[in-house]
């Protein structure tokens, strides 16, 4: 019996960091789209309002009742971290590689201030791989998600990050893409196979799907950074967070999406499979 592991894939840390760096010039691109929706963002989370998926919501329960600190990695621009504000969290710390994205969320952050609505937060560019030392043992939670684990080229090493990063007791939790949704192409009525496979996948890429940033940016596809991306199954994603010390409390594969991955795809084949998966883990009391 085969059960192929994330060891089969280990890549180098040289060959890691590259990926990553990267990965950083295409977001530092892809980044630009957000910076015009800074204002958008500002009145956003001026008006009290929320980012946060209803399953997010549901696996996470009443935040303002016993999470003081979050720390959301690949935070991107900050909708969704200052979003945890509005859900009742104390205080949060952004975690980006992007300084564009980065960069985004301290002009937000001003911005409110300017207008009397200061915000708790914080922000730090960097590589995740990276978060710094004085995070250690912060966050009662560690938040992330929606399109976030497939730009990271460790998983063992990120789950190691995010076990530093918890408080004894504090959660992890993410919702993002599942992994059976790369197996097929973005633009048909139907689920048409891209003749990838399920296991050890990654690829490269230039551009940006039609639904989510397309070509607004301006740039020609080949002028663009290539971007690595890395298809984590659910066995390497939860079995990375047990061998981090995590306990898994719920894992979930559900057939909602947060972003409209498949435009085109004809209403009796939603439903079929699932789109996204979310965890929630706790870090041991001990
Ligand atoms: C699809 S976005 C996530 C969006 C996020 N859910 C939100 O809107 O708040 C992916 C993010 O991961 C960031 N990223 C990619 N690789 C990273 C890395 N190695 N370390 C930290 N951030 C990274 C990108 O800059 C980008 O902001």
């Amino acid at each position: 019996m085969t059960d192929k592991t994330p060891m089969d894939a280990a890549l180098p840390e040289s060959e890691i960091q590259a990926r990553h760096e990267s990965n950083r010039a295409g977001w530092n691109e892809g980044a630009r789209h957000y910076t015009a929706q800074i204002e958008a963002t500002v009145a956003f989370i001026r008006a009290g309002k929320s980012n946060l998926h209803p399953l997010e919501r549901r696996n996470l329960g009443d935040l303002a009742s016993w999470c003081q600190t979050a720390i959301h990695l690949q935070c991107a621009s900050g909708r969704d971290t200052l979003s945890l504000l509005n859900e009742g969290v104390g205080r949060v710390v952004g975690v980006d590689i992007s300084d564009v994205h980065i960069d985004n969320a301290r002009q937000t952050c001003k911005r409110l201030a300017e207008l009397g609505h200061p915000v708790n937060a914080a922000w730090v560019r960097c590589d995740v791989l990276d978060a710094p030392h004085e995070l250690d043992a912060s966050a009662d939670l560690v938040y992330t998600g929606r399109g976030a684990l497939c730009w990271i080229h460790d998983i063992q090493h990120y789950a190691g990050v995010v076990a530093r990063l918890l408080k004894p007791g504090g959660v992890y939790h993410v919702l993002d893409d599942h992994p059976l949704t790369n197996l097929f192409e973005l633009e048909p009525e139907t689920f048409v196979l891209r003749g990838t496979g399920y296991f050890g996948h990654w690829e490269t890429s230039r551009g940006w799907p039609s639904t989510y940033i397309g070509d607004s940016l301006g740039i020609p596809v080949e002028q663009q950074a290539e971007k690595y991306e890395r298809v984590w199954t659910l066995m390497e994603v939860v079995n990375a967070l047990i061998g981090a010390g995590l306990a898994i409390e719920y894992l979930g594969e559900h057939p909602e999406h947060y972003w409209n991955a498949f435009p085109n795809l004809k209403p009796e084949w939603r439903g079929l499979l699932p789109m996204t998966f979310s965890i929630r883990a706790r870090k041991n009391s001990a």
